[in-house]
This record gives C-alpha cells, sequence and structure tokens, in this order.
C-alpha cells in the first residue's frame, strides 16, 4: 500500500479511538493539541488525495457526545464548531481573508475567552427557558433540560420585554476551578476515578441522571452566540448586551477590535491574563461583528468563516526520567508513577507524575532516562505528554509495565474492559490490607481518633491487626510499647476503637471498602437494605433498584458478600458491637401507605433531614423522583424551595405538601390534624387495611 494511505489510515483509526475516549469515556488519552495536529495531518492528507475521501473519516464530522438514557433533539440550527489555530499568524490572515472577502469594508471583529467546558443551546419561548440540548453530533443532541435548570447562572425566566419571542442562546457550561477541585478531592477520598480537567467535569456533570446531584457539583454558563430570527440588534456584540440585560451571562471579557493590531493585543494580554480567570480557557475566539458581513461570509461544510479559534499552547516543561514506580492501591489496581528531576511548571515544583495505566506508558514509548515533556494544561495532575526520542541514548531500556505484583510479587491480571491491571491477592498484599484498614479509620468513615495512616501501617507491621474486625481485640497494653505511643494515649486509643461502634450503618458500609461503593452509595446502599443480613442477601436486581447501582457495583457486593474472609470480617465486627443496622427504620415499621406515589422533596425542613423523608417515602411504598415531570404525584416542599420547582409543579398542576402534611400521610393512627379528606392524607383502605394485618 502507498505510504499515505496507510498513514491516512492509522490516523482515521487513532482519531477514532481518540474520540472514543474524550467524548464516551470522559478520559482523553492525548492532549487536545496532539489530537488537533492529527486531525491536520489528517484533513491536509485527504485534500492532497482526494480519491481516498471517505464518508466514514473522523474529518466528516464533529465528535458526537451523544449519550444513552436522554432523549433527543433536532438543532435547530446546526451546532458547528470553529476552525482553531495555535498561530498568532494564522489569526492575522484569517483577519485579512475575511477583510478581503468583504471588499476591504469596515470589519469589526470581537475578541472573546474560548471557554473551556461543554456546549450546549439553550430555547427561550415567551422569555422563558423551555429546552436545553447538548452538542450531540452537531444535528442532534442530548436533551439535558432538568439539569440545566440547576445552574444557577442560567436564567429561568427573562428580564426586559425586548428579546425575541422565540430565540437561541449557546453557551459553555463550565465547572469553575473552585468546584472542580472540591469535587476532585471528594472523588479522590472516595476512590473514584477523578476528572482529568474542568472539561470532562462539565461535560459528566450535565449527563448525569441526577438533577440534585448536577446542582451540588456547582456548575455554570457563559452565553456567546445568539440566533434567530428576530434579533434585536445588527451586530454580535450589541445582541450579547441585550442577552445580559436579560439576565444571561456574557464575559465582560467580549472586546470589539478594529485591526489587527488590536487583536495582537488581545492575545498578547490574555494569554497570560487569563491564569487569573476562575474558569478554565483553551483560548481565544475572534469574530466578526456584522451580522450581515457574517451572513456573507457564511460557512464551509463543518465551521463559520466568519470566526477563528485561537488556541493557547498548553504549558510545559522538559525534564529527565529518573524512574518509574509502581504503586498498589487499597483496591490492587497498580498504578505507574514516573519520578522525573523536579522542574518548575506553572508555578509549582513538579517531582512526579502519573503515567495513568499499561496503555498509556506504551502509547507514549518511554524509556529509562529519557527527556519528557511535562504538561499541567489545565489539569490538576502533571502528565508526561510525550518523549524527545531525539536525545534518546541509544541503550535506553524501555519502561516495561510489570507483570507481577511490586509489593507481593502475584502476577498481575487485567479487568476485563478497563485499562487498569490489578493485583487479585487481595487478602495477603500487604499495601491493600493496610490500604483498607487506613481507609476504615477515616475520618468520613469510623472516625477513628489517635488512629492515622501510619499507626494503620504499624499495628499491621507488628502482626497486631491483620484486618479491620483485629482492630476490636487490641488491648491497651499491646499498643503501649509502640512507638509514639504510651499507655495513656495507648488506652485513649481503645477507648477510639471502641466508640466507633456507634458509627451509624451507612458510614460501615462505606468503612468496609468494598469497591465501587463510595460514600454517597454507601448511605444509599444502607438506607434501602435496612441491615447487613439483607444486604448480604440481595440480588444484582434488587441491589440494582438502589438509587446509583449499577450493574458493575452490584457485582462487586455480591462478589464481596460472596468471599469468606469477607463475611468473617463482618461476622466478627458484629460480634465487637459495629453497627449493622441502620437505625430510622426501626421506629416506624413499614407500609403501603404512599403506595406507588412518585414525590420530589425540595427544599430545607425542620422535623426530618431530607434523606430521612426519602427514607421514610420508600419505606411507605413510595417512589422518590430527582425532578417534577408529568408522573410526579407529590413535591414535599420544605423552606426555600427552588423557584423552577414550584413554577414546574404549579403548571404541571402536581399537589406541593408541606412537611406536616406529609407525615399525616404515613401515619394511619392519628389522621391530618385539618381533618383533609383529599387523596394526600386518606390513603387506599387497601394500604391501610394490609398496615394492619402487619401489625397485628
Ligand atoms: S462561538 C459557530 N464563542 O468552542 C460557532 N464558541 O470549537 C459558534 N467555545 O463549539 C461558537 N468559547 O463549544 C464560540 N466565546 C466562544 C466560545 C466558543 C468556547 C466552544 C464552543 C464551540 C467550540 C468551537
Amino acid at each position: 500500500m502507498d505510504d499515505y494511505r496507510q498513514r491516512i489510515e492509522h490516523l482515521r483509526e487513532a482519531i477514532n479511538d481518540h474520540n472514543r475516549a474524550y467524548y464516551v469515556y470522559n478520559s482523553p488519552t492525548i492532549s487536545d493539541r496532539e489530537y488537533d495536529m492529527l486531525m491536520k495531518e489528517l484533513e491536509q492528507l485527504e485534500r492532497e488525495h482526494p480519491e481516498c475521501d471517505d464518508a466514514m473519516s473522523p474529518t466528516h464530522r464533529v465528535g458526537s457526545d451523544l449519550s444513552e438514557g436522554f432523549k433527543k433533539a433536532e438543532h435547530v440550527y446546526q451546532m458547528l464548531s470553529l476552525g482553531n489555530t495555535y498561530s498568532v499568524a494564522e489569526v492575522e490572515q484569517w483577519a485579512e481573508r475575511a477583510s478581503t472577502a468583504l471588499a476591504g469594508k469596515d470589519t469589526t471583529m470581537v475578541g472573546e475567552l474560548k471557554f473551556d467546558g461543554t456546549g450546549i443551546s439553550l430555547i427561550y419561548e415567551h422569555g422563558k427557558l423551555v429546552r436545553a440540548v447538548t452538542r450531540g453530533d452537531g444535528t442532534r443532541g442530548d436533551v439535558v433540560t432538568d439539569n440545566v435548570r440547576t445552574i444557577r447562572s442560567i436564567p429561568l425566566t427573562l428580564m426586559g420585554d425586548d428579546y425575541p419571542d422565540f430565540f437561541e442562546i449557546r453557551g459553555e457550561i463550565v465547572m469553575p476551578w473552585q468546584a472542580f477541585e472540591k469535587l476532585n478531592a471528594e472523588r479522590e477520598y472516595n476512590e473514584e476515578p477523578l476528572f482529568a480537567n474542568p472539561r470532562n467535569a462539565a461535560a459528566g456533570t450535565i449527563k448525569l441522571q441526577s438533577p440534585a446531584e448536577v446542582s451540588r457539583r456547582g456548575l455554570d454558563a457563559y452565553l456567546y452566540y445568539l440566533l434567530g430570527d428576530n434579533l434585536p440588534y445588527d451586530t454580535h456584540y450589541e445582541n450579547m448586551l441585550a442577552a445580559r440585560r436579560w439576565g444571561f451571562k456574557v464575559s465582560d471579557v467580549m472586546t470589539r477590535l478594529h485591526s489587527i493590531d488590536e487583536v495582537d493585543a488581545f492575545i498578547r494580554h490574555w494569554d497570560t491574563a487569563r491564569k487569573e480567570l476562575p474558569v478554565a480557557t483553551d483560548g481565544l475566539v475572534f469574530k466578526i461583528d456584522s451580522l450581515q458581513q457574517q451572513l456573507n461570509l457564511g460557512f464551509t461544510a463543518k465551521s463559520p468563516r466568519w470566526a477563528v479559534a485561537y488556541k493557547f499552547a498548553p504549558e510545559r516543561a522538559l525534564t529527565r526520567l529518573t524512574g518509574v514506580s509502581f504503586d498498589v492501591g487499597r483496591s490492587g489496581v497498580i498504578t505507574p508513577v514516573a519520578n522525573l528531576e523536579p522542574v518548575l511548571l506553572s508555578g509549582t515544583i513538579v517531582k512526579r507524575a502519573s503515567l495513568h495505566n499499561a496503555d498509556i506508558v506504551r502509547g507514549l514509548d518511554i524509556h529509562y532516562d529519557d527527556m519528557v515533556y511535562v504538561e499541567k494544561g489545565g489539569e490538576i495532575i502533571p502528565k508526561i505528554t510525550g518523549v524527545d526520542k531525539a536525545s534518546r541514548r541509544s541503550d535506553a531500556r524501555e519502561v516495561a509495565f510489570v507483570s507481577h505484583c511490586p509489593a507481593c510479587g502475584t502476577p498481575l491480571v487485567r479487568v476485563e474492559g478497563e485499562a487498569a491491571w490489578v493485583c487479585p491477592n487481595k487478602y495477603a498484599c500487604p499495601p491493600q490490607i493496610v490500604g483498607r484498614i487506613e481507609h476504615y479509620v477515616g475520618r468520613r468513615m469510623m472516625n477513628i481518633d489517635g488512629l492515622g495512616s501510619e499507626t494503620a501501617a504499624l499495628l499491621y507491621d507488628r502482626g497486631l491487626v491483620k484486618d479491620v474486625a483485629d482492630l476490636y481485640s487490641l488491648r491497651a497494653e499491646q499498643v503501649a510499647p509502640l512507638e509514639g505511643f504510651g499507655s495513656r494515649s495507648a488506652e485513649r486509643l481503645i477507648e477510639g476503637i471502641q466508640a466507633s461502634t456507634q458509627v451509624p450503618f451507612g458510614r460501615v458500609i462505606f468503612a468496609l471498602s468494598i469497591p465501587y461503593v463510595g460514600e454517597t452509595t454507601a448511605k444509599k446502599i444502607a438506607r434501602v437494605a435496612g441491615n447487613i443480613d439483607r444486604l448480604m442477601s440481595m440480588s444484582a436486581t434488587e441491589l440494582q433498584g438502589i438509587e446509583d447501582v449499577g450493574p458493575r457495583i452490584a457485582e462487586s457486593i455480591i462478589e464481596y458478600f460472596g468471599n469468606d474472609i469477607n463475611r468473617d470480617i463482618v461476622e466478627r465486627l458484629r460480634a465487637a458491637g459495629v453497627q449493622m443496622a441502620a437505625e430510622e427504620p426501626a421506629e416506624t415499621p413499614g407500609s403501603d401507605l404512599l403506595g406507588g406515589k412518585t414525590f420530589v422533596i425540595s427544599g430545607v425542613f425542620a422535623k426530618h433531614s431530607r434523606d430521612q423523608y426519602k427514607a421514610m417515602i420508600e419505606q411507605h411504598g413510595g417512589k422518590n423522583a430527582g425532578s417534577i415531570s408529568r408522573k410526579t404525584d407529590y413535591v414535599l416542599a420544605g423552606e426555600n424551595m427552588g423557584p423552577a420547582k414550584l413554577q414546574k409543579a404549579q403548571s404541571l398542576g402536581i399537589e406541593i405538601i408541606d412537611e406536616d402534611k406529609f407525615l399525616a400521610m404515613i401515619t394511619p393512627a392519628t389522621p391530618a390534624a385539618d381533618g383533609d379528606s383529599s387523596s394526600a392524607s386518606s390513603p387506599k383502605s387497601g394500604g391501610m387495611g394490609s398496615l394492619f394485618d402487619d401489625l397485628e
């Protein structure tokens, strides 16, 4: 085969792989710049060899972010991307070409930030947000309106009176740095995979099935493009100022530029000034201001001729790889870590960088002593993005992924469908055991005073604690002689261990280190299962009935309790007095009083927490939903119920009840004080009958 054909095929395959990693798994395998370079090379080759054109080539489509589980909607106007460049000279050429095409007329431009998030299209009718759709494949996207409504900076109803009856506005949903760091800190704590950058975090969040979780994650949105037939002004700039008056967040960085010199100055300024911004940006966008001129310039198949994106070069440094270590996590996952000669990068000294997994190590073709490129472009964890192969010593040894666990020597296994290699020796591999003990005693798990990571490792090393249940048979006289302890502190430690037996069941489940079961999921499991015996006997289908539990988590729970070692640990913990049942349901027996009714909870309550109300709803046969729809029967409203929810409930004619009314609904012995006989407080007689049957 000709060289170029081979190259074209190779590029198409590589780009398709990267697209999947980026759009489907929200976990890019190369930097944007490298991706753009591959795409440009492929476009160039396809232009030079038109006979190789293929409708399936990745150059023919904008990468798709469509996912299952959302309704799809056609875009009113196609959602195209922007031509982009890393070179100031090319931006200048773009401006010159536009000006020539417009016969040298005044071509005012607008300079903007290129926000690094996920694109969104919002439709407003008569001043109300009616639909929010992701970019999808450019023609059709996912309808994510309920999630978008939780973003506080997006107006649900508009101000003023000069907006068109029907229009679309596009912008970027972003996760500000602060929210991103908080989310990743939580995920790290729960041993959930981290988001590589705020863009992936924003894209992943807007596709969640739980608007409540979306709301919690602190997304924001900047709007930058108004579309419609009756826009109030003839220029992009004035329309965006109007949009700002209507209540949209339009960045005040947006500036009118009148010459190439002003464009250059804008680039020079924001190249550094952007580092101070609260949100991630990956470049600048320049647009022709006049809508008539935009129309005259038109579009190519993929992008408008009236706009161009200038992308910032990521910050990177060149340094030497001094070695690679392989860390073993508490779940047995092996993470390769590059040890580097210290180098200054974006204000911090970098000595270590994650190499993520075996695929990435192989893809980099990295050798010991190589000079490697380290980047932080938008990412918190520095990563190796390339190797300077020209400077490689001829006898350099390739970095090979370990085949055996560096800690216990067990041959590693690969989890199907995942990039990670795992040490399967769960119960005898020291760092895994110590990792689980450290996790168990942690603040958000059993919160054992005086027992930090170091002590956990020490107790294991001295043979005093071989699993978490051993903690409860420790005696003060065994601890007192250890480094850093005396008789008083040893006693305090034993008291702390004893006190942990009062920690609620949900945290106990989290503390057990069941793979993939994070803090929030553990609490939900505790609430539904009620106690450990029930949990241990639940089938995969029953487990998947719990909110947040999918097939992977269900399988992991079953595997965990199917193992004798774990069952033995559970029994010893139970014997030690650790909580193995949830507290709340004990007081009120279950019933079918709310048989099949769907509730949405909103606001803050005085008598019980939201979680308690959710548990009560399930306990009495009702269902919880995250957002109001036609299927909702009741909205249980506390103080400060969001105006959007209120409005939606009212427009759908859904009954809104307060906590007293709700409590009356689930208390058959004491009917509602006001004698209300609406369906809200008088459950079906069948439900009542069956409850009394149960009680007798
Ligand atoms: S204008 C038809 N302005 O960058 C062009 N896009 O690769 C409409 N983006 O899909 C887009 N900041 O998601 C525009 N100030 C800005 C932007 C911006 C970020 C995103 C947007 C777009 C992508 C282009």
